[in-house]
């Protein structure tokens, strides 16, 4: 890691959600609706949870809290118990898997959601590259090597499940995941995983400008409110993923926990949308957003 402290994406991430600001259009207003429509089912919320691995107390809970708020599901590293117990919760779960070296690994997990009725599945990859300049690591134990694309294409291949490449971080991956076949991308950076990485949220424009409508594009890295979440959904995202706001509460009180905060940043985001004249997600409009220069 740089010893910079300004190298930290987080922090990036931090201050250019904080330079944007939103003009209001009461005279536009209705009751907000925050539903939102992903491949055929109908979600009630675009806040969905992000994917985390070691949950103390297993994935069926984090997951209950999905199902709760009617909110999408992703869930990370953990073994076919635990993915059981999310899938068992009645959430849409999108599994993401780790980009195991032992490419076996990857098939038997995304067997395993095939035949259980998962919503979806995913691979982190930028998770693979360590920080040495390798394009491999270890992860709890486990091997891990980033897939080539012609890797990535057999395993969105090899299922019917839609597939979801996360860590996309350019207008560019963001086209090949496409033209791979993936249902969509998760823009991450992955709680900073890359040193100086660009906030995802500054390249929503360009990247669903890029792939299209009928592309799903989920973006997470640092979304603290449901203000944040309704910046990152004008910009262009179908859905916003949020990790770490749900720990504390997942911790203390469980499925009741990861639900009362989904609930909560959909509050907020239906203050934004009722201010902004913003009756759906449908219609957002990003012309709300001003850069403050200024601030
Ligand atoms: C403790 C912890 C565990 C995580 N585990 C995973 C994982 O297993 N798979 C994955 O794809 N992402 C994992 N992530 C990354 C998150 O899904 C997310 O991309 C990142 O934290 C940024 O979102 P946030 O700012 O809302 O936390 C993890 C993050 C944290 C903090």
């Amino acid at each position: 890691m740089p010893k910079n402290p300004n190298a930290d994406s987080i922090k990036i991430a931090r201050k250019y959600l904080d330079s944007l600001v939103l003009e209001s259009r009461l005279l536009s207003a209705g009751v907000p609706d925050t539903s939102v429509e992903i491949l055929g089912t109908t979600f009630d919320t675009p806040v969905m949870t992000g994917a985390l691995s070691h949950l103390k107390n297993g994935m069926g809970a984090y997951a209950k809290g999905a199902a709760l708020a009617n909110a999408l599901c992703s869930i990370g590293m953990g073994d076919n118990d635990s993915f059981g117990d999310a899938l068992k919760s009645g959430a849409k779960v999108i599994k993401v898997i780790k980009p195991y070296e032992d490419r076996k690994e990857i098939y038997s997990r995304i067997y395993y959601a095939e035949s259980h009725g998962a919503f979806g599945v995913g691979m982190d990859i930028e998770h693979a590259p360590d920080g040495e300049g390798n394009l491999s690591s270890v992860c709890a134990g486990m091997p891990l090597l980033l897939p080539s694309a012609d890797e990535l294409k057999t395993m969105i291949q090899s299922t019917p499940l839609p597939f979801f490449i996360k860590g996309v971080l350019s207008v560019q991956d963001a086209l090949k995941a496409k033209r791979l076949g993936a249902a969509g991308i998760i823009l991450s950076h992955h709680n900073s995983i890359m040193s100086w990485a660009i906030p995802p949220f500054a390249l929503l424009k360009d990247i669903r400008k890029a792939v299209g409508e009928d592309f799903i594009v989920i973006a997470d890295g640092g979304i603290e409110d449901g203000f944040d979440a309704f910046k990152a959904l004008a910009l262009g995202a179908d859905l916003v993923s949020i990790a770490r706001p749900l720990m504390g509460p997942y911790n203390e009180t469980g499925a009741e926990g990861v639900r009362d905060t989904l609930l909560q940043f959909t509050k907020e985001l239906k203050a934004a949308m009722v201010r902004t004249g913003t009756k759906d997600l449908k219609t957002i409009d990003p012309t709300v957003i001003h850069e403050a220069w200024w601030l």
